[in-house]
């Protein structure tokens, strides 16, 4: 049930910090400060993983991609469920791949692991709804504790879908032997605090209601992020898109110049995704570029980063945290943000026009 929210979006994005952590408490043990190793799978003999889905779980797999390969050192390939299928990547028997789906009943991803086990591949899945098809035909299950999701557009299930593949990394980074002991208890405390600073950011929620209610006016929008702040800013977009209908794309910061930035008027917001980080330098000038040509700029970043921006553009100050936690954490105004637009313009936010919770045709 809904309980005090209004929708069940808001519900689900509020039950965050909760589901995280049981879901990082299912992956993680916390005790030893270690990542626990999915029974089965022997990351030592990898030497790639092919990850599928669709969506927002497809962006959950584009940070995961970041993650596998600074952590663990193993080369991944990622493509969308309804494009790997039909575009006939070499695939090797024996290799590793896994599917990632809230409901395990999505028609292509689905196709995908039914693909890749024919050519005699190990599959894995990252899924919600543990009793799915996607589930039962995988050879092993990395469950994420989100509890049912009722509204279409996903949150919990994405921060959710995040949080198994950062404890997944660690522990493949730990077993490839790329990551020492003291590494992967550096990286397991800061899953461990994690929880706790989401829901610091959802603190957040008055400031952006107000900055929701200029974005409602708007006709179009771009989200800009560098690293893994960029499969953010395309899932960012993507909840502006299903849920208040407002056009909306993500963009790598550094393709600004390559494109977009002739769109760019004083009608056209455009959302900044930037932990203060070595790139951040760059995609202040990114956004410097946007502020001369009268763009709008809405600024996520940590405290650090709001000092050196200095006050030059509106900004929104998520908590400080270790650069390996940041996509949960802007997730969260990715996620506000749309909401409170759509709110505003009175669409139906849970059953948002045309879309389905499970797609389960082509
Ligand atoms: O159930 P799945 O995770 O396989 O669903 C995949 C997509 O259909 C889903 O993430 C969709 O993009 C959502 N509406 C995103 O909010």
């Amino acid at each position: 049930e809904k309980g005090n929210y209004r929708h069940f979006m808001a519900k689900e994005i509020a039950e965050q910090p909760d589901v995280v952590g049981h879901t990082l408490a299912h992956h993680l043990d916390m005790a030893k400060g270690r990542a626990r190793i999915p029974e089965g799978i022997d990351f030592k003999k990898l030497d790639r993983i092919a990850f599928s889905a669709c969506g927002t779980a497809y962006y959950a797999g584009l940070v995961a991609r970041y993650w596998f390969e600074k952590l663990a050192r193993i080369p991944v390939d990622i493509d969308i469920a309804s494009e790997f299928r039909y575009r006939e990547p070499p695939l090797k028997p024996g290799g590793l791949a896994i599917l990632i789906s809230q409901s395990g009943e999505t028609a292509d991803t689905l196709a995908t692991l039914r693909h890749c086990k024919e050519q005699g591949m190990q599959i894995a899945s990252v899924v919600n709804v543990t009793s799915s098809t996607i589930a039962r035909e995988s050879d092993a299950i990395l469950p994420t504790l989100g509890g049912p999701e009722i509204g279409v557009a996903s949150t919990k299930a994405f921060t959710c879908q995040l949080a198994t593949l950062a404890a997944l990394a660690v522990a493949a980074g730990k077993a490839r032997g790329v990551l020492s002991d003291d590494d992967e208890q550096r990286l397991v405390a800061s899953l461990v605090e994690l929880p706790r600073l989401m829901a610091e950011t959802l603190k957040l929620e008055p400031q952006i209601e107000r900055i929701a209610k200029d974005l409602a006016k708007a006709q179009d929008a771009l989200y800009l992020g560098r690293g893994t702040s960029f499969p953010i800013a395309m899932e960012g977009a993507l909840k502006l898109k299903e849920i208040s209908y407002i056009h909306a794309e993500g963009y790598a910061a550094g393709e600004l110049k390559h494109g977009p930035i002739a769109l760019v008027d004083e009608k056209m917001p455009v959302v900044v995704l930037a932990p203060y980080d070595t790139l951040f330098e760059k995609t202040v000038s990114n956004m410097q570029e946007v502020a001369a040509r009268g763009g709008k700029v809405l600024l996520v970043t940590d405290p650090d980063g709001a000092k050196e921006a200095a006050g030059e553009f509106e900004t929104l100050i998520v908590p400080k945290s270790y650069a390996f936690v940041t996509p949960m954490i802007y997730a969260i105004p990715m996620q506000l943000l749309a909401y409170h637009t759509a709110v505003f313009m009175g669409t139906d936010v849970d059953q948002p026009r045309n879309l389905a919770k499970s797609v389960t045709v082509e």
